[in-house]
């Protein structure tokens, strides 16, 4: 451990037991970053009201026990009672000597390891990717990668829409126009106009406007589904397997890690809805209500104050979205062993979660299983409202990441590469720039969809910090050392030197409160202020300069391989590509 606010919290702890005994052992010792000194203890104030003692009296009781030998090199109280502490440039020194060289940037493996399930990207079969999708695809898959990193079991669950009334005239459509037609292919390039042309087929024949008995078919295709007619699975399943193409080209664009193996969609359950159901019936925890198979949990009502049931059954028999969830929840933590299961989805569906889940609890069948719905905000375009064409339309997934690929080129454009090194950078930039847009973002905010903030070179973008890589990469090229051979220890001096190393001891525990959270955004946020500390250190201490004796110019050298490091790995736990060059 050496995050400073940890260490420090850990020795305040055993100054409050030592003074005042183990009734006050578990006590928060309150420990901000403070303008004065590095740390501030401000646990002497909320201490004093429960001891009834002078919260000044009361810090220093703590400090004459506090045993920071060694770590700090100056405590003071101040004020009311607040304590200040100053940390050793030694200290300091000494934790951060040993991150040089280490590809991991001080994060331990960890060793209580979790199996988390994780519900992210979750597309529906014949339908476009809207940003909504995407935001959870990518908020969803920084979450998986820095779970793994950290050492947990994550197991990616695509819980894609492949299932329900609409297949049926979907397979009817598809059989209708064959597959390797253009219709048919639009399942891959363009599957909204896919599903349209299937609803108005579907609509036409319902008002006897055309299409024969299509509606009629489509009707009786559902039941043939239903019922796993081999014939109608074949199609079914190809249906599904052209959508995979368009899930997947995405998701290759995007740099996302899902593949096919991921794929946990809403059919996967089918067999257990008629079980579930019986056995919620047969216990008493679902009720048939008006026909259709009702749970009433506590504390949910409608408009009117009525209860509010979450349907697990409809009067003509179907299941739906909601008994999947409960069907999807006893899955995890049965049959996965989750500790956690986290459903990264948009936060409209709260509610929805919410009942499917405590049935689950009521039929007993959560176990140990946390569920955590990471809430997902929108995505809006310039006008305020949620992002979609001039037409109304929604937006298609595919153009709008061409366009940021294309723009990012123009920004590379005169810097004198060969046409495929621009290509790498511009789709790095590109991707990296609308990836970081959404993740350093608060993910249960709404934010503006805005290419020209996204690709900034400057601000908390992408780019920036893909620059700020690029830019320590040019310093060893021009000092002519190689990143690798940057092996001294640390030596600390000046103090944008010494703010640098505070900060990049911090790395580890955000990245716990990411995990903690479901909270990318704030690994975005310590990677900006890293790229600043960076630029103030690289403005204010020369490196390379003749000038600069060659013990300060490898400590340097050293200081940035590590920045270097937690850059480029704090950026990959994010699933941003880091370009060698800018
Ligand atoms: N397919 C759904 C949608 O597009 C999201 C599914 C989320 N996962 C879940 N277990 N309900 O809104």
């Amino acid at each position: 451990m050496s995050d400073p606010q940890l260490v420090i919290a850990a020795r305040v702890q055993a100054a409050i037991t030592a003074a005042f005994g183990d009734d006050h052992a578990g006590t928060d010792p309150v420990i901000r970053p403070s303008q004065f000194a590095d740390l501030q203890a401000n646990v002497a104030l909320p201490l004093s009201k429960k001891l009834r003692q002078a919260p000044r009296d009361v810090a220093n009781e703590i400090v004459a026990r506090l045993d920071v030998d060694g770590v700090a090199s100056s405590v003071e109280v101040s004020g009311p009672g607040f304590i200040n502490i100053k940390l050793a440039d030694g200290w300091i020194a000494s934790q951060v000597t040993p991150l040089v060289g280490d590809v991991r940037a001080g994060v331990p493996i960890t060793d209580r390891p979790q199996i988390i399930p994780v519900d992210y990207s979750s597309p529906n079969v014949a339908k476009e990717m809207h940003v909504g999708h995407l935001r959870t695809t990518i908020v969803g898959d920084a979450f998986a990668r820095t779970g793994e990193f950290r050492g947990h079991t994550i197991i990616r669950q695509n819980h894609i829409g492949d299932w329900g009334t609409p297949f049926g005239m979907l397979i009817e459509h598809l059989l209708e126009v064959g597959e390797d037609t253009e219709e048919g292919q639009l399942l891959v390039n363009d599957p909204n106009s896919f599903y349209q042309a299937a609803r108005a087929k579907f609509e036409a024949s319902e008002k006897g406007e055309g299409h024969g008995d299509f509606a009629t078919r489509a009707r009786k295709r559902v039941v043939l589904l239903q019922a796993k007619d081999p014939a109608t699975l074949e199609t079914w399943h190809r249906l599904v397997d052209m959508s995979k193409v368009y899930f997947n080209k995405i998701y290759s664009m995007l740099d996302v890690s899902l593949t096919d193996s991921d794929l946990a969609g809403e059919s996967m359950y089918n067999d257990m809805l008629p079980g579930i159901c019986d056995e919620l019936e047969e216990r008493g925890i679902a009720v048939i209500d008006d026909g259709a198979l009702c749970v009433f949990n506590e504390g949910y009502v409608g408009r009117e104050g009525e209860p509010l049931p979450l349907i697990i059954r409809k009067s003509d028999g179907g299941y739906g979205y909601g008994t999947t969830d409960v069907a999807c929840l006893k899955y995890r933590a049965q049959t996965l062993h989750a500790d956690r299961a986290v459903y990264v989805i948009g936060a409209p569906q709260a509610l929805h979660l919410s009942m499917a889940w405590d049935t689950v609890e009521r039929a007993g069948w959560k176990g140990r299983t946390e569920p955590f719905h990471a809430k997902i905000g929108n995505v809006l375009g310039d006008d305020g409202r949620i992002l979609r064409t001039r037409s109304g339309k929604s937006i298609k997934l595919a153009a709008l990441l061409e366009e940021a690929v294309e723009r990012a080129e123009k920004i590379v454009e005169d810097r004198g590469y060969d046409e495929e090194t621009k290509k790498e950078i511009a789709h790095a930039v590109g991707i990296g720039g609308v990836k970081y847009a959404d993740l350093s973002t608060a993910r249960d905010s709404e934010y503006v969809f805005d290419f020209d903030r996204m690709l900034a070179l400057s601000g908390n973008t992408g780019p920036y910090l893909q620059y700020a890589t690029a830019r320590i990469r040019s310093i060893f090229r021009k000092a002519g050392v190689s990143v690798e051979d940057a092996t001294s220890p640390i030596t600390i001096t000046e103090p944008a030197e010494r703010a640098l190393a505070l900060h990049l001891l911090r790395f580890p525990s955000v990245i716990d409160e990411v995990l903690d959270g479901v909270y990318p955004h704030k690994l975005c946020t310590y990677l900006f202020e890293l790229a600043q500390a960076f630029t103030t250190f690289y403005d204010e201490c020369p490196v390379a300069k003749p000038e600069v004796p060659v013990e300060v110019r490898d400590s340097r050298l050293a200081l940035l391989r590590v920045t270097l490091q937690t850059l480029v790995t704090g950026l990959g736990v994010l699933g941003i590509p880091v370009p060698e060059r800018m």
